[in-house]
């Protein structure tokens, strides 16, 4: 059966899922899992969207876009950091589309696993036994994901990262690039692990992480984010052409 699938976000993680979408479709391509209908994004770089149109997929403009498409539509959501995934999930939810789940056929979740709706899931990144993944979790190329963990909704684990066994990451963590996170410890919501960093510690909830072993951060710059969200409430004033 093929299902219908818009992906959210022009960016690079929008099409890093776009293109685990077109593996999954190669084995059967008389009959293709998902047809792409398109990308949408409520702010998109020009480049961004030449980018798309490369690919030969249709830019059909801001997240309005998926009023009014059949309910059986899927949703994938391509966006990187997760408090902005948690916002656009939020933002969409109106639509009241399903998610869509992307696993790269060269991704491992083991069988026992709790999967919530939306995983992404890129190639070599590997999750054992026992552990539970909430909603619209992404997980980047080889990183792991250690048996019994538990990671919440909206969790980020980016490539090469590893994630120990017991671990529990609350809803929005975001673990960096190569980063690694100790057997048994606990990242509070919305935390930061660096990319690099080697977590001995729990982490508290917000407070950003370093370094070798793992230290709190301030941040350098003023956080861009809140204006985003502000965005985000302006998004009935901003619409792009069809
Ligand atoms: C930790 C992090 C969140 C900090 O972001 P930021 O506040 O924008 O930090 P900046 O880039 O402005 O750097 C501020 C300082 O921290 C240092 N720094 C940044 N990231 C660091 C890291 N992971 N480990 C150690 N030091 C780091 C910088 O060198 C800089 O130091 P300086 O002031 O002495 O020059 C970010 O750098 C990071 O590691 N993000 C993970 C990204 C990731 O995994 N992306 C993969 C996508 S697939």
């Amino acid at each position: 059966m093929t299902t219908d699938v818009v992906i959210v976000g022009v960016g690079g993680m929008g099409r890093e899922v776009y293109r685990v979408i077109c593996l999954l479709n190669t084995p059967e391509p008389d009959q293709p899992r998902w047809r792409v209908l398109g990308f949408v994004d409520d702010y998109p770089t020009e480049p961004d969207v030449a980018l798309v149109h490369r690919l030969g997929v249709p830019f059909l403009g801001s997240t309005r876009r998926l009023g009014g498409l059949p309910p059986s539509t899927r949703v994938a959501l391509g966006v990187g950091r997760p408090r902005l995934r948690r916002e656009t999930a939020e933002a969409i939810a109106r639509y009241g589309l399903p998610a869509a789940t992307v696993i790269h056929p060269d991704a491992e979740i083991g069988a026992d696993c709790v999967v919530g709706a939306g995983l992404f899931a890129a190639g070599g990144a590997r999750v054992t036994t026992n552990v539970v993944l909430g909603r619209h979790v992404h997980l980047n190329q080889n990183c792991t994901v250690g048996h019994d963990a538990v990671l919440g909704d909206y969790v980020s684990v980016n490539p090469l990262a590893a994630v120990s066994g017991h671990c529990r990451l609350a809803d929005g963590v975001m673990v960096g690039t190569t980063a690694a996170v100790l057997p048994r410890l606990a990242v509070g919501r919305d935390a930061v692990v660096g990319a690099g960093a080697c977590v001995t510690r729990d982490v508290p909830a917000g407070v950003v992480v370093t370094g070798v072993p793992a230290r709190p951060t301030p941040p350098s710059v003023p956080d861009a984010r809140p204006v985003v969200m502000a965005a985000h409430g302006r998004q009935d004033e901003v619409d792009h052409p069809a």
